[in-house]
Protein backbone atom coordinates (compact mmCIF):
# COMPACT_ATOMS: atom_id res chain seq x y z
CA UNK A 1 0.00 0.00 0.00
CA UNK A 2 1.35 3.44 -0.86
CA UNK A 3 2.02 5.54 1.95
CA UNK A 4 -1.17 7.56 3.34
CA UNK A 5 0.18 11.24 3.21
CA UNK A 6 1.26 10.58 -0.56
CA UNK A 7 -2.38 9.99 -1.35
CA UNK A 8 -4.66 12.76 -3.29
CA UNK A 9 -7.03 12.31 -0.48
CA UNK A 10 -4.85 13.18 2.27
CA UNK A 11 -3.55 16.27 0.36
CA UNK A 12 -7.05 17.59 -0.68
CA UNK A 13 -7.40 17.39 3.30
CA UNK A 14 -4.72 19.11 4.45
CA UNK A 15 -5.69 21.93 1.56
CA UNK A 16 -9.11 21.69 2.87
CA UNK A 17 -8.11 22.18 6.42
CA UNK A 18 -5.83 25.26 5.45
CA UNK A 19 -9.30 26.95 4.11
CA UNK A 20 -11.21 26.13 7.07
CA UNK A 21 -8.38 27.44 9.64
CA UNK A 22 -10.10 30.80 9.42
CA UNK A 23 -13.55 29.76 9.18
CA UNK A 24 -15.78 29.72 12.37
CA UNK A 25 -18.13 27.30 13.74
CA UNK A 26 -20.40 29.76 14.56
CA UNK A 27 -20.76 31.48 11.01
CA UNK A 28 -21.44 27.91 9.42
CA UNK A 29 -24.22 27.40 11.85
CA UNK A 30 -25.20 30.90 10.60
CA UNK A 31 -25.09 30.29 6.98
CA UNK A 32 -26.92 26.22 7.41
CA UNK A 33 -30.03 26.12 9.59
CA UNK A 34 -30.15 22.52 9.29
CA UNK A 35 -26.52 21.83 10.07
CA UNK A 36 -27.78 20.51 13.81
CA UNK A 37 -30.24 17.68 11.97
CA UNK A 38 -27.36 17.17 9.15
CA UNK A 39 -24.28 16.68 11.12
CA UNK A 40 -25.95 14.75 14.12
CA UNK A 41 -27.07 10.85 14.13
CA UNK A 42 -28.63 8.10 16.22
CA UNK A 43 -27.93 4.82 16.59
CA UNK A 44 -28.87 1.79 19.64
CA UNK A 45 -30.52 4.52 21.91
CA UNK A 46 -27.20 7.03 21.50
CA UNK A 47 -27.46 10.48 20.11
CA UNK A 48 -24.38 11.83 18.41
CA UNK A 49 -24.29 15.61 18.12
CA UNK A 50 -21.47 16.26 15.83
CA UNK A 51 -22.45 19.38 14.49
CA UNK A 52 -19.82 21.86 16.58
CA UNK A 53 -17.27 20.41 14.69
CA UNK A 54 -14.52 22.44 12.17
CA UNK A 55 -15.93 20.53 9.45
CA UNK A 56 -17.94 21.34 6.68
CA UNK A 57 -19.74 18.96 3.19
CA UNK A 58 -16.62 18.76 1.58
CA UNK A 59 -14.24 18.18 4.36
CA UNK A 60 -16.65 15.09 5.37
CA UNK A 61 -17.16 14.00 2.14
CA UNK A 62 -13.15 13.95 1.96
CA UNK A 63 -12.63 12.24 5.34
CA UNK A 64 -14.92 9.31 4.08
CA UNK A 65 -13.12 9.00 1.01
CA UNK A 66 -10.28 8.30 2.61
CA UNK A 67 -12.06 5.68 4.74
CA UNK A 68 -12.98 4.32 1.37
CA UNK A 69 -9.23 4.63 -0.05
CA UNK A 70 -8.10 2.86 2.62
CA UNK A 71 -10.43 -0.23 2.21
CA UNK A 72 -11.93 0.34 6.17
CA UNK A 73 -15.31 -1.59 4.80
CA UNK A 74 -13.39 -4.59 3.74
CA UNK A 75 -11.06 -4.53 6.92
CA UNK A 76 -14.04 -3.75 9.22
CA UNK A 77 -15.60 -7.24 7.29
CA UNK A 78 -12.06 -9.15 8.09
CA UNK A 79 -12.64 -8.59 11.80
CA UNK A 80 -16.22 -9.62 12.11
CA UNK A 81 -14.79 -12.74 9.44
CA UNK A 82 -12.31 -14.10 12.24
CA UNK A 83 -9.60 -13.42 9.58
CA UNK A 84 -5.90 -12.87 11.55
CA UNK A 85 -6.30 -9.02 11.41
CA UNK A 86 -4.10 -8.85 14.40
CA UNK A 87 -0.72 -9.72 12.46
CA UNK A 88 2.28 -9.35 14.88
CA UNK A 89 0.69 -12.10 17.43
CA UNK A 90 -1.02 -14.38 14.64
CA UNK A 91 -4.76 -13.57 16.32
CA UNK A 92 -8.29 -13.06 14.61
CA UNK A 93 -9.62 -10.28 16.74
CA UNK A 94 -13.86 -11.29 17.76
CA UNK A 95 -14.34 -9.49 20.89
CA UNK A 96 -17.90 -9.25 18.80
CA UNK A 97 -18.29 -12.68 19.02
CA UNK A 98 -18.50 -12.43 22.43
CA UNK A 99 -21.89 -11.04 21.96
CA UNK A 100 -23.11 -12.40 18.86
CA UNK A 101 -26.62 -12.89 20.23
CA UNK A 102 -27.53 -13.72 17.04
CA UNK A 103 -27.32 -17.16 16.98
CA UNK A 104 -25.30 -16.89 13.65
CA UNK A 105 -21.76 -19.10 13.61
CA UNK A 106 -18.39 -17.24 13.90
CA UNK A 107 -15.30 -19.37 12.45
CA UNK A 108 -11.67 -18.68 13.72
CA UNK A 109 -10.01 -21.30 11.03
CA UNK A 110 -13.06 -22.89 10.17
CA UNK A 111 -14.30 -23.51 13.29
CA UNK A 112 -17.54 -21.97 15.06
CA UNK A 113 -16.77 -20.64 18.19
CA UNK A 114 -19.63 -19.67 18.98
CA UNK A 115 -20.87 -23.02 21.56
CA UNK A 116 -18.31 -22.33 23.64
CA UNK A 117 -19.11 -18.80 24.15
CA UNK A 118 -22.68 -19.78 24.96
CA UNK A 119 -21.13 -22.50 27.23
CA UNK A 120 -19.12 -20.26 29.14
CA UNK A 121 -22.08 -17.56 29.15
CA UNK A 122 -24.27 -20.30 30.49
CA UNK A 123 -21.54 -21.38 33.57
CA UNK A 124 -21.43 -17.70 34.33
CA UNK A 125 -25.04 -17.78 34.80
CA UNK A 126 -25.74 -20.55 36.84
CA UNK A 127 -22.69 -19.69 39.01
CA UNK A 128 -24.05 -15.71 39.62
CA UNK A 129 -27.53 -17.26 40.27
CA UNK A 130 -26.21 -19.69 42.84
CA UNK A 131 -23.52 -16.67 44.13
CA UNK A 132 -26.96 -13.93 44.33
CA UNK A 133 -29.57 -16.36 45.70
CA UNK A 134 -26.75 -17.25 48.58
CA UNK A 135 -27.14 -20.85 47.63
CA UNK A 136 -23.45 -20.49 47.31
CA UNK A 137 -21.60 -20.67 50.45
CA UNK A 138 -18.43 -19.55 51.70
CA UNK A 139 -16.76 -22.12 53.85
CA UNK A 140 -18.10 -21.43 57.71
CA UNK A 141 -21.73 -21.76 55.67
CA UNK A 142 -22.43 -18.01 55.41
CA UNK A 143 -23.68 -16.72 51.98
CA UNK A 144 -21.47 -14.23 50.19
CA UNK A 145 -21.50 -10.49 50.34
CA UNK A 146 -18.46 -9.06 48.71
CA UNK A 147 -17.15 -9.83 45.66
CA UNK A 148 -13.38 -8.82 44.96
CA UNK A 149 -12.29 -8.93 41.63
CA UNK A 150 -7.95 -9.36 41.38
CA UNK A 151 -7.02 -8.04 37.85
CA UNK A 152 -5.33 -4.94 36.13
CA UNK A 153 -5.17 -3.51 32.64
CA UNK A 154 -8.35 -5.59 30.65
CA UNK A 155 -9.00 -7.62 33.51
CA UNK A 156 -9.56 -4.75 35.98
CA UNK A 157 -10.73 -1.58 34.21
CA UNK A 158 -13.56 -2.87 32.27
CA UNK A 159 -15.42 -4.51 34.99
CA UNK A 160 -14.72 -1.78 37.32
CA UNK A 161 -16.05 1.05 34.89
CA UNK A 162 -18.84 -0.81 33.64
CA UNK A 163 -19.84 -2.14 37.40
CA UNK A 164 -19.84 1.42 38.49
CA UNK A 165 -21.85 2.88 35.70
CA UNK A 166 -24.21 0.29 36.61
CA UNK A 167 -24.36 1.29 40.08
CA UNK A 168 -28.42 1.44 39.93
CA UNK A 169 -28.84 -2.14 39.18
CA UNK A 170 -26.59 -3.28 41.55
CA UNK A 171 -28.01 -6.02 44.32
CA UNK A 172 -28.08 -4.69 48.03
CA UNK A 173 -26.89 -8.20 48.97
CA UNK A 174 -23.56 -7.50 46.86
CA UNK A 175 -20.85 -4.85 47.38
CA UNK A 176 -18.28 -5.09 44.79
CA UNK A 177 -14.57 -4.31 44.80
CA UNK A 178 -11.62 -4.11 43.13
CA UNK A 179 -8.02 -4.62 43.65
CA UNK A 180 -5.62 -3.98 40.53
CA UNK A 181 -2.52 -2.10 42.39
CA UNK A 182 0.46 -4.01 43.28
CA UNK A 183 0.60 -0.98 45.93
CA UNK A 184 0.52 -3.11 48.80
CA UNK A 185 -2.14 -0.33 49.89
CA UNK A 186 -4.57 -1.29 47.35
CA UNK A 187 -5.18 -4.50 48.40
CA UNK A 188 -4.62 -3.77 52.34
CA UNK A 189 -7.29 -1.20 52.45
CA UNK A 190 -9.59 -3.31 50.72
CA UNK A 191 -9.54 -6.54 52.81
CA UNK A 192 -9.41 -4.11 55.82
CA UNK A 193 -13.33 -3.80 55.04
CA UNK A 194 -14.18 -6.91 53.94
CA UNK A 195 -15.22 -10.40 56.48
CA UNK A 196 -13.33 -13.62 54.70
CA UNK A 197 -16.33 -15.60 55.39
CA UNK A 198 -18.91 -13.79 53.01
CA UNK A 199 -15.89 -12.60 50.51
CA UNK A 200 -15.76 -14.36 47.32
CA UNK A 201 -12.44 -13.47 45.24
CA UNK A 202 -12.40 -13.56 41.27
CA UNK A 203 -8.83 -13.46 39.87
CA UNK A 204 -9.14 -12.26 36.28
CA UNK A 205 -5.67 -12.71 34.20
CA UNK A 206 -5.67 -13.40 30.39
CA UNK A 207 -2.36 -15.27 30.66
CA UNK A 208 -2.75 -15.52 34.20
CA UNK A 209 0.99 -14.79 34.69
CA UNK A 210 0.80 -11.33 35.25
CA UNK A 211 2.54 -10.02 38.04
CA UNK A 212 0.50 -7.72 39.96
CA UNK A 213 -2.48 -9.60 39.97
CA UNK A 214 -0.73 -13.24 41.11
CA UNK A 215 1.04 -11.13 43.68
CA UNK A 216 -2.11 -9.77 45.09
CA UNK A 217 -4.16 -13.17 44.78
CA UNK A 218 -1.40 -14.80 46.43
CA UNK A 219 -1.97 -12.30 49.41
CA UNK A 220 -5.44 -12.62 49.26
CA UNK A 221 -5.32 -16.27 49.87
CA UNK A 222 -3.16 -15.43 52.85
CA UNK A 223 -5.75 -13.07 54.60
CA UNK A 224 -8.20 -15.80 53.69
CA UNK A 225 -6.37 -19.00 55.62
CA UNK A 226 -5.14 -16.24 58.05
CA UNK A 227 -8.68 -16.49 59.22
CA UNK A 228 -10.54 -19.74 58.37
CA UNK A 229 -7.28 -21.48 58.91
CA UNK A 230 -8.29 -24.34 56.57
CA UNK A 231 -6.72 -24.83 53.03
CA UNK A 232 -9.57 -26.30 51.91
CA UNK A 233 -11.20 -22.36 51.79
CA UNK A 234 -10.02 -21.93 48.68
CA UNK A 235 -12.21 -23.69 47.03
CA UNK A 236 -15.34 -21.61 47.88
CA UNK A 237 -13.80 -18.20 48.44
CA UNK A 238 -11.80 -18.20 44.72
CA UNK A 239 -12.52 -18.95 41.13
CA UNK A 240 -10.84 -17.20 38.12
CA UNK A 241 -11.05 -16.30 34.92
CA UNK A 242 -8.33 -17.06 32.66
CA UNK A 243 -7.42 -17.98 28.72
CA UNK A 244 -5.01 -20.26 30.77
CA UNK A 245 -7.46 -22.50 32.89
CA UNK A 246 -4.72 -24.63 33.58
CA UNK A 247 -2.50 -22.13 35.30
CA UNK A 248 -4.85 -21.04 37.48
CA UNK A 249 -5.83 -24.25 38.69
CA UNK A 250 -1.78 -24.78 38.78
CA UNK A 251 -2.75 -21.47 41.41
CA UNK A 252 -4.87 -24.25 43.62
CA UNK A 253 -8.47 -22.56 42.37
CA UNK A 254 -10.99 -25.59 41.84
CA UNK A 255 -10.67 -26.46 37.97
CA UNK A 256 -14.88 -26.44 38.22
CA UNK A 257 -14.71 -23.09 39.31
CA UNK A 258 -12.34 -21.41 36.28
CA UNK A 259 -13.96 -19.82 33.80
CA UNK A 260 -12.68 -19.66 30.20
CA UNK A 261 -11.91 -17.62 27.27
CA UNK A 262 -9.63 -17.32 24.07
CA UNK A 263 -6.96 -15.88 22.65
CA UNK A 264 -8.56 -14.27 20.11
CA UNK A 265 -10.36 -11.70 23.08
CA UNK A 266 -7.84 -9.50 23.39
CA UNK A 267 -7.10 -7.98 27.26
CA UNK A 268 -8.74 -4.36 26.80
CA UNK A 269 -11.80 -5.90 25.05
CA UNK A 270 -12.45 -8.55 27.46
CA UNK A 271 -15.19 -7.34 29.38
CA UNK A 272 -17.58 -9.45 27.49
CA UNK A 273 -16.58 -12.69 28.17
CA UNK A 274 -16.17 -14.41 31.58
CA UNK A 275 -13.75 -11.08 32.73
CA UNK A 276 -17.46 -9.18 33.34
CA UNK A 277 -18.49 -11.86 36.00
CA UNK A 278 -17.99 -9.46 38.39
CA UNK A 279 -20.16 -7.43 36.49
CA UNK A 280 -22.67 -10.10 36.08
CA UNK A 281 -22.34 -10.91 39.84
CA UNK A 282 -23.09 -6.99 40.51
CA UNK A 283 -26.13 -6.83 38.45
CA UNK A 284 -27.06 -10.22 37.62
CA UNK A 285 -27.03 -11.85 34.53
CA UNK A 286 -30.07 -10.66 32.92
CA UNK A 287 -28.51 -6.87 32.67
CA UNK A 288 -25.05 -8.63 31.61
CA UNK A 289 -26.80 -10.21 28.80
CA UNK A 290 -28.77 -6.64 28.24
CA UNK A 291 -25.34 -5.31 28.16
CA UNK A 292 -24.09 -7.69 25.45
CA UNK A 293 -27.48 -6.91 23.63
CA UNK A 294 -26.81 -3.60 23.62
CA UNK A 295 -22.58 -4.00 21.96
CA UNK A 296 -24.59 -6.30 19.52
CA UNK A 297 -26.80 -3.69 17.98
CA UNK A 298 -23.69 -1.48 17.81
CA UNK A 299 -21.92 -4.01 16.17
CA UNK A 300 -24.77 -4.38 13.46
CA UNK A 301 -24.81 -0.82 13.00
CA UNK A 302 -20.93 -0.43 12.67
CA UNK A 303 -21.35 -3.95 9.93
CA UNK A 304 -24.09 -2.23 7.95
CA UNK A 305 -24.33 0.92 8.25
CA UNK A 306 -23.53 3.54 5.02
CA UNK A 307 -20.17 5.18 6.23
CA UNK A 308 -21.77 8.46 5.87
CA UNK A 309 -24.67 7.00 8.67
CA UNK A 310 -22.00 5.40 10.86
CA UNK A 311 -21.44 6.56 14.27
CA UNK A 312 -17.82 4.93 14.64
CA UNK A 313 -16.73 5.60 11.76
CA UNK A 314 -17.91 9.65 11.88
CA UNK A 315 -16.28 9.50 14.97
CA UNK A 316 -13.02 7.61 14.09
CA UNK A 317 -12.92 10.11 11.23
CA UNK A 318 -13.30 13.37 13.72
CA UNK A 319 -10.64 12.20 15.69
CA UNK A 320 -8.19 11.93 12.74
CA UNK A 321 -9.47 15.04 10.94
CA UNK A 322 -8.21 16.77 14.20
CA UNK A 323 -5.11 14.57 15.06
CA UNK A 324 -3.20 14.43 11.68
CA UNK A 325 -4.59 18.13 10.16
CA UNK A 326 -4.61 20.29 12.87
CA UNK A 327 -2.41 18.56 15.12
CA UNK A 328 -4.30 17.76 18.33
CA UNK A 329 -2.30 15.79 20.65
CA UNK A 330 -5.06 14.80 23.16
CA UNK A 331 -8.35 14.14 23.54
CA UNK A 332 -11.08 14.54 26.36
CA UNK A 333 -13.30 12.43 27.66
CA UNK A 334 -16.04 13.92 29.62
CA UNK A 335 -18.43 11.97 30.98
CA UNK A 336 -21.58 13.95 32.92
CA UNK A 337 -22.08 10.99 34.87
CA UNK A 338 -20.22 10.22 38.32
CA UNK A 339 -20.98 6.74 37.55
CA UNK A 340 -18.91 6.63 34.33
CA UNK A 341 -16.31 8.17 36.21
CA UNK A 342 -13.55 5.06 35.04
CA UNK A 343 -14.89 5.60 31.55
CA UNK A 344 -11.91 7.83 30.84
CA UNK A 345 -9.77 5.45 32.58
CA UNK A 346 -11.25 2.38 30.85
CA UNK A 347 -10.99 4.48 27.70
CA UNK A 348 -7.42 5.41 28.24
CA UNK A 349 -6.81 1.43 27.81
CA UNK A 350 -8.48 1.19 25.14
CA UNK A 351 -7.35 3.74 23.32
CA UNK A 352 -3.85 4.44 23.74
CA UNK A 353 -3.13 0.64 24.27
CA UNK A 354 -4.59 0.20 20.68
CA UNK A 355 -3.13 3.00 18.59
CA UNK A 356 -0.45 3.86 20.67
CA UNK A 357 2.11 2.83 17.74
CA UNK A 358 4.38 4.31 15.48
CA UNK A 359 4.97 1.81 12.92
CA UNK A 360 2.44 0.26 10.21
CA UNK A 361 1.54 -3.01 9.55
CA UNK A 362 4.21 -3.82 7.39
CA UNK A 363 7.01 -2.14 9.54
CA UNK A 364 7.24 0.77 7.90
CA UNK A 365 7.29 4.35 10.22
CA UNK A 366 4.25 6.17 10.12
CA UNK A 367 5.15 9.71 8.98
CA UNK A 368 1.62 10.99 10.21
CA UNK A 369 0.64 11.33 14.04
CA UNK A 370 -1.50 7.74 15.16
CA UNK A 371 -2.99 7.86 18.67
CA UNK A 372 -3.91 10.73 20.20
CA UNK A 373 -3.50 11.04 24.40
CA UNK A 374 -7.01 10.20 26.12
CA UNK A 375 -7.45 12.17 29.04
CA UNK A 376 -11.12 13.01 31.57
CA UNK A 377 -12.95 13.25 34.08
CA UNK A 378 -16.25 13.33 34.52
CA UNK A 379 -18.24 17.01 34.86
CA UNK A 380 -19.05 19.24 36.69
CA UNK A 381 -15.62 18.43 38.69
CA UNK A 382 -13.53 18.92 35.58
CA UNK A 383 -14.83 22.33 35.22
CA UNK A 384 -13.68 23.36 38.37
CA UNK A 385 -10.14 21.81 37.73
CA UNK A 386 -8.86 21.44 34.07
CA UNK A 387 -11.43 23.38 31.84
CA UNK A 388 -9.96 26.60 31.78
CA UNK A 389 -6.98 25.03 29.45
CA UNK A 390 -9.92 23.63 27.32
CA UNK A 391 -11.25 27.10 26.78
CA UNK A 392 -8.35 29.48 27.01
CA UNK A 393 -4.77 27.42 26.28
CA UNK A 394 -3.23 27.54 22.78
CA UNK A 395 -4.00 23.56 22.65
CA UNK A 396 -6.72 22.55 20.53
CA UNK A 397 -8.27 19.74 22.21
CA UNK A 398 -11.32 17.93 20.94
CA UNK A 399 -13.82 17.02 23.15
CA UNK A 400 -16.49 14.23 23.85
CA UNK A 401 -19.25 14.74 26.34
CA UNK A 402 -21.61 12.50 27.37
CA UNK A 403 -24.67 12.66 29.32
CA UNK A 404 -28.19 11.09 29.99
CA UNK A 405 -31.36 12.81 29.23
CA UNK A 406 -33.18 11.71 32.56
CA UNK A 407 -32.23 11.43 35.90
CA UNK A 408 -34.00 7.95 36.77
CA UNK A 409 -33.15 7.19 40.36
CA UNK A 410 -31.07 10.84 40.86
CA UNK A 411 -32.67 13.93 42.14
CA UNK A 412 -34.27 15.51 39.45
CA UNK A 413 -32.93 19.21 40.94
CA UNK A 414 -29.03 18.02 40.37
CA UNK A 415 -29.36 16.45 36.80
CA UNK A 416 -30.66 19.72 35.69
CA UNK A 417 -28.30 21.76 36.71
CA UNK A 418 -25.66 18.84 35.38
CA UNK A 419 -27.68 18.75 32.27
CA UNK A 420 -27.55 22.79 31.89
CA UNK A 421 -23.82 22.73 32.69
CA UNK A 422 -22.84 20.28 29.86
CA UNK A 423 -24.77 21.80 27.56
CA UNK A 424 -23.59 25.55 28.08
CA UNK A 425 -20.03 23.85 27.84
CA UNK A 426 -20.15 22.60 24.29
CA UNK A 427 -21.48 25.99 23.71
CA UNK A 428 -19.26 28.12 25.49
CA UNK A 429 -16.63 26.21 23.74
CA UNK A 430 -17.84 26.91 20.14
CA UNK A 431 -18.83 30.59 20.24
CA UNK A 432 -16.28 31.91 23.28
CA UNK A 433 -17.62 35.12 23.89
CA UNK A 434 -17.40 38.38 20.90
CA UNK A 435 -15.17 41.09 22.00
CA UNK A 436 -18.37 43.41 21.53
CA UNK A 437 -20.28 41.11 24.70
CA UNK A 438 -16.71 41.65 26.46
CA UNK A 439 -16.47 45.16 25.87
CA UNK A 440 -20.29 45.75 27.22
CA UNK A 441 -19.62 43.56 29.69
CA UNK A 442 -16.73 45.15 31.32
CA UNK A 443 -18.66 48.23 30.49
CA UNK A 444 -21.79 47.73 32.43
CA UNK A 445 -19.23 46.15 35.45
CA UNK A 446 -17.97 50.00 35.52
CA UNK A 447 -14.52 48.71 33.86
CA UNK A 448 -13.28 51.30 31.29
CA UNK A 449 -10.45 53.04 29.70
CA UNK A 450 -6.84 51.33 30.60
CA UNK A 451 -7.65 49.36 32.64
CA UNK A 452 -10.36 47.75 30.62
CA UNK A 453 -7.71 47.21 28.17
CA UNK A 454 -6.02 45.75 30.20
CA UNK A 455 -8.04 42.84 31.26
CA UNK A 456 -9.27 42.61 27.51
CA UNK A 457 -7.23 39.96 26.23
CA UNK A 458 -7.34 38.00 29.82
CA UNK A 459 -11.02 37.67 29.56
CA UNK A 460 -11.32 37.15 25.78
CA UNK A 461 -12.92 33.60 24.83
CA UNK A 462 -12.13 33.10 20.85
CA UNK A 463 -13.70 30.09 20.93
CA UNK A 464 -14.16 27.94 18.15
CA UNK A 465 -13.21 25.12 19.69
CA UNK A 466 -14.69 21.34 18.69
CA UNK A 467 -16.82 19.00 20.62
CA UNK A 468 -18.94 15.62 19.99
CA UNK A 469 -22.19 15.55 22.25
CA UNK A 470 -23.34 11.77 23.17
CA UNK A 471 -26.92 11.47 24.72
CA UNK A 472 -28.71 8.68 25.79
CA UNK A 473 -31.97 8.84 27.33
CA UNK A 474 -30.99 6.56 30.22
CA UNK A 475 -27.34 5.00 31.39
CA UNK A 476 -28.96 1.05 30.97
CA UNK A 477 -27.20 -1.75 30.92
CA UNK A 478 -28.25 -1.63 27.05
CA UNK A 479 -27.16 1.54 26.15
CA UNK A 480 -23.63 0.75 28.44
CA UNK A 481 -23.18 -1.58 25.86
CA UNK A 482 -23.80 -0.04 22.53
CA UNK A 483 -20.91 3.32 24.17
CA UNK A 484 -18.27 0.66 24.77
CA UNK A 485 -18.96 -0.78 21.35
CA UNK A 486 -18.82 2.69 19.91
CA UNK A 487 -15.71 3.12 20.88
CA UNK A 488 -14.11 -0.06 20.31
CA UNK A 489 -15.18 0.48 16.87
CA UNK A 490 -14.02 3.95 16.45
CA UNK A 491 -10.50 3.00 17.65
CA UNK A 492 -10.87 0.12 15.28
CA UNK A 493 -11.24 2.75 12.44
CA UNK A 494 -8.45 4.82 13.44
CA UNK A 495 -5.77 2.20 13.31
CA UNK A 496 -7.14 0.72 9.89
CA UNK A 497 -6.92 3.72 8.11
CA UNK A 498 -3.67 4.42 10.44
CA UNK A 499 -2.37 1.37 8.89
CA UNK A 500 -1.34 -0.09 12.61
CA UNK A 501 -2.05 -3.28 14.24
CA UNK A 502 -4.27 -1.92 16.74
CA UNK A 503 -4.48 -5.53 18.56
CA UNK A 504 -0.74 -5.73 19.94
CA UNK A 505 0.84 -4.36 22.82
CA UNK A 506 4.60 -4.77 22.72
CA UNK A 507 5.38 -1.49 24.12
CA UNK A 508 4.55 -2.45 27.76
CA UNK A 509 7.00 -5.33 27.97
CA UNK A 510 10.52 -3.77 28.08
CA UNK A 511 9.30 -1.82 31.60
CA UNK A 512 7.95 -5.58 32.69
CA UNK A 513 11.06 -7.46 31.47
CA UNK A 514 13.47 -4.66 33.30
CA UNK A 515 11.27 -4.48 36.65
CA UNK A 516 11.35 -8.55 37.05
CA UNK A 517 15.53 -7.70 36.39
CA UNK A 518 15.33 -5.05 38.84
CA UNK A 519 13.33 -6.97 41.37
CA UNK A 520 16.05 -9.47 42.51
CA UNK A 521 18.93 -6.07 42.99
CA UNK A 522 16.64 -4.42 45.47
CA UNK A 523 17.48 -7.16 48.29
CA UNK A 524 19.38 -6.05 51.25
CA UNK A 525 23.25 -6.55 50.10
CA UNK A 526 22.37 -7.78 46.58
CA UNK A 527 24.50 -6.77 43.98
CA UNK A 528 22.79 -3.57 41.57
CA UNK A 529 23.56 -4.72 37.85
CA UNK A 530 24.93 -2.70 34.87
CA UNK A 531 22.22 0.26 34.32
CA UNK A 532 22.47 3.61 33.35
CA UNK A 533 23.43 6.45 36.10
CA UNK A 534 20.54 7.67 36.60
CA UNK A 535 18.93 3.99 37.33
CA UNK A 536 21.94 2.91 39.69
CA UNK A 537 21.73 6.16 41.27
CA UNK A 538 17.84 5.81 42.00
CA UNK A 539 18.42 2.12 43.18
CA UNK A 540 21.01 3.22 45.37
CA UNK A 541 18.80 5.81 46.85
CA UNK A 542 16.15 3.93 47.51
CA UNK A 543 17.97 0.81 49.24
CA UNK A 544 19.49 3.54 51.22
CA UNK A 545 16.52 4.71 52.36
CA UNK A 546 14.26 1.38 53.48
CA UNK A 547 17.10 0.27 55.22
O1 LIG B 1 0.51 -5.05 30.51
C1 LIG B 1 -0.53 -4.87 29.62
C2 LIG B 1 -1.49 -6.01 29.64
O2 LIG B 1 -0.98 -7.09 28.94
C3 LIG B 1 -2.84 -5.60 29.08
O3 LIG B 1 -2.90 -5.66 27.71
C4 LIG B 1 -3.76 -6.51 29.79
O4 LIG B 1 -5.08 -6.07 29.75
C5 LIG B 1 -3.16 -6.49 31.18
O5 LIG B 1 -1.77 -6.44 30.97
C6 LIG B 1 -3.52 -7.64 32.07
O6 LIG B 1 -3.15 -8.88 31.50
P1 LIG B 1 -3.72 -10.23 32.04
O7 LIG B 1 -5.20 -10.22 31.88
O8 LIG B 1 -3.07 -11.29 31.22
O9 LIG B 1 -3.36 -10.34 33.49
Amino acid sequence: MANLTDSTVWQQLAAHQQELATRTMTAMFAEDATRFDRFSLQACGLFLDYSKNRLDERGLSLLLELARRTGLEAGRDAMFAGEEINCTEKRAVLHTALRNVSGNPVRVNGHDVMPEVRDVLARMGVFCNAVRSGEWRGHTGKAIRSVVNIGIGGSDLGPVMVTRALQAYQSPELSSYFISNIDGAHSKDILATLDPETTLFVVASKTFTTQETLTNARTARRWLLAALKDQSAVASHFVAVSSKPELAAEFGIDPQNVFGFWDWVGGRYSLWSAVGLPIALAVGMDNFTALLQGAHDMDEHFRTAPLEENMPVLMALLGIWYRNFFGANSYAILPYSQRLDRLPAFLQQLDMESNGKSVQRDGRPCDYATGPIIWGEPGTNGQHAFYQLLHQSQELIPCDFLVAARADDLDPEHHNILLANVIAQSEALMTGKSDEQLRAELQSAGIEGAEQERLFAHKSFPGNRPSNTLVYASLTPGVLGSLIALYEHKVFCQGHIWNINSFDQWGVELGKQLASLILPELAPGAPVGCHDGSTQGLLALVKSLSK
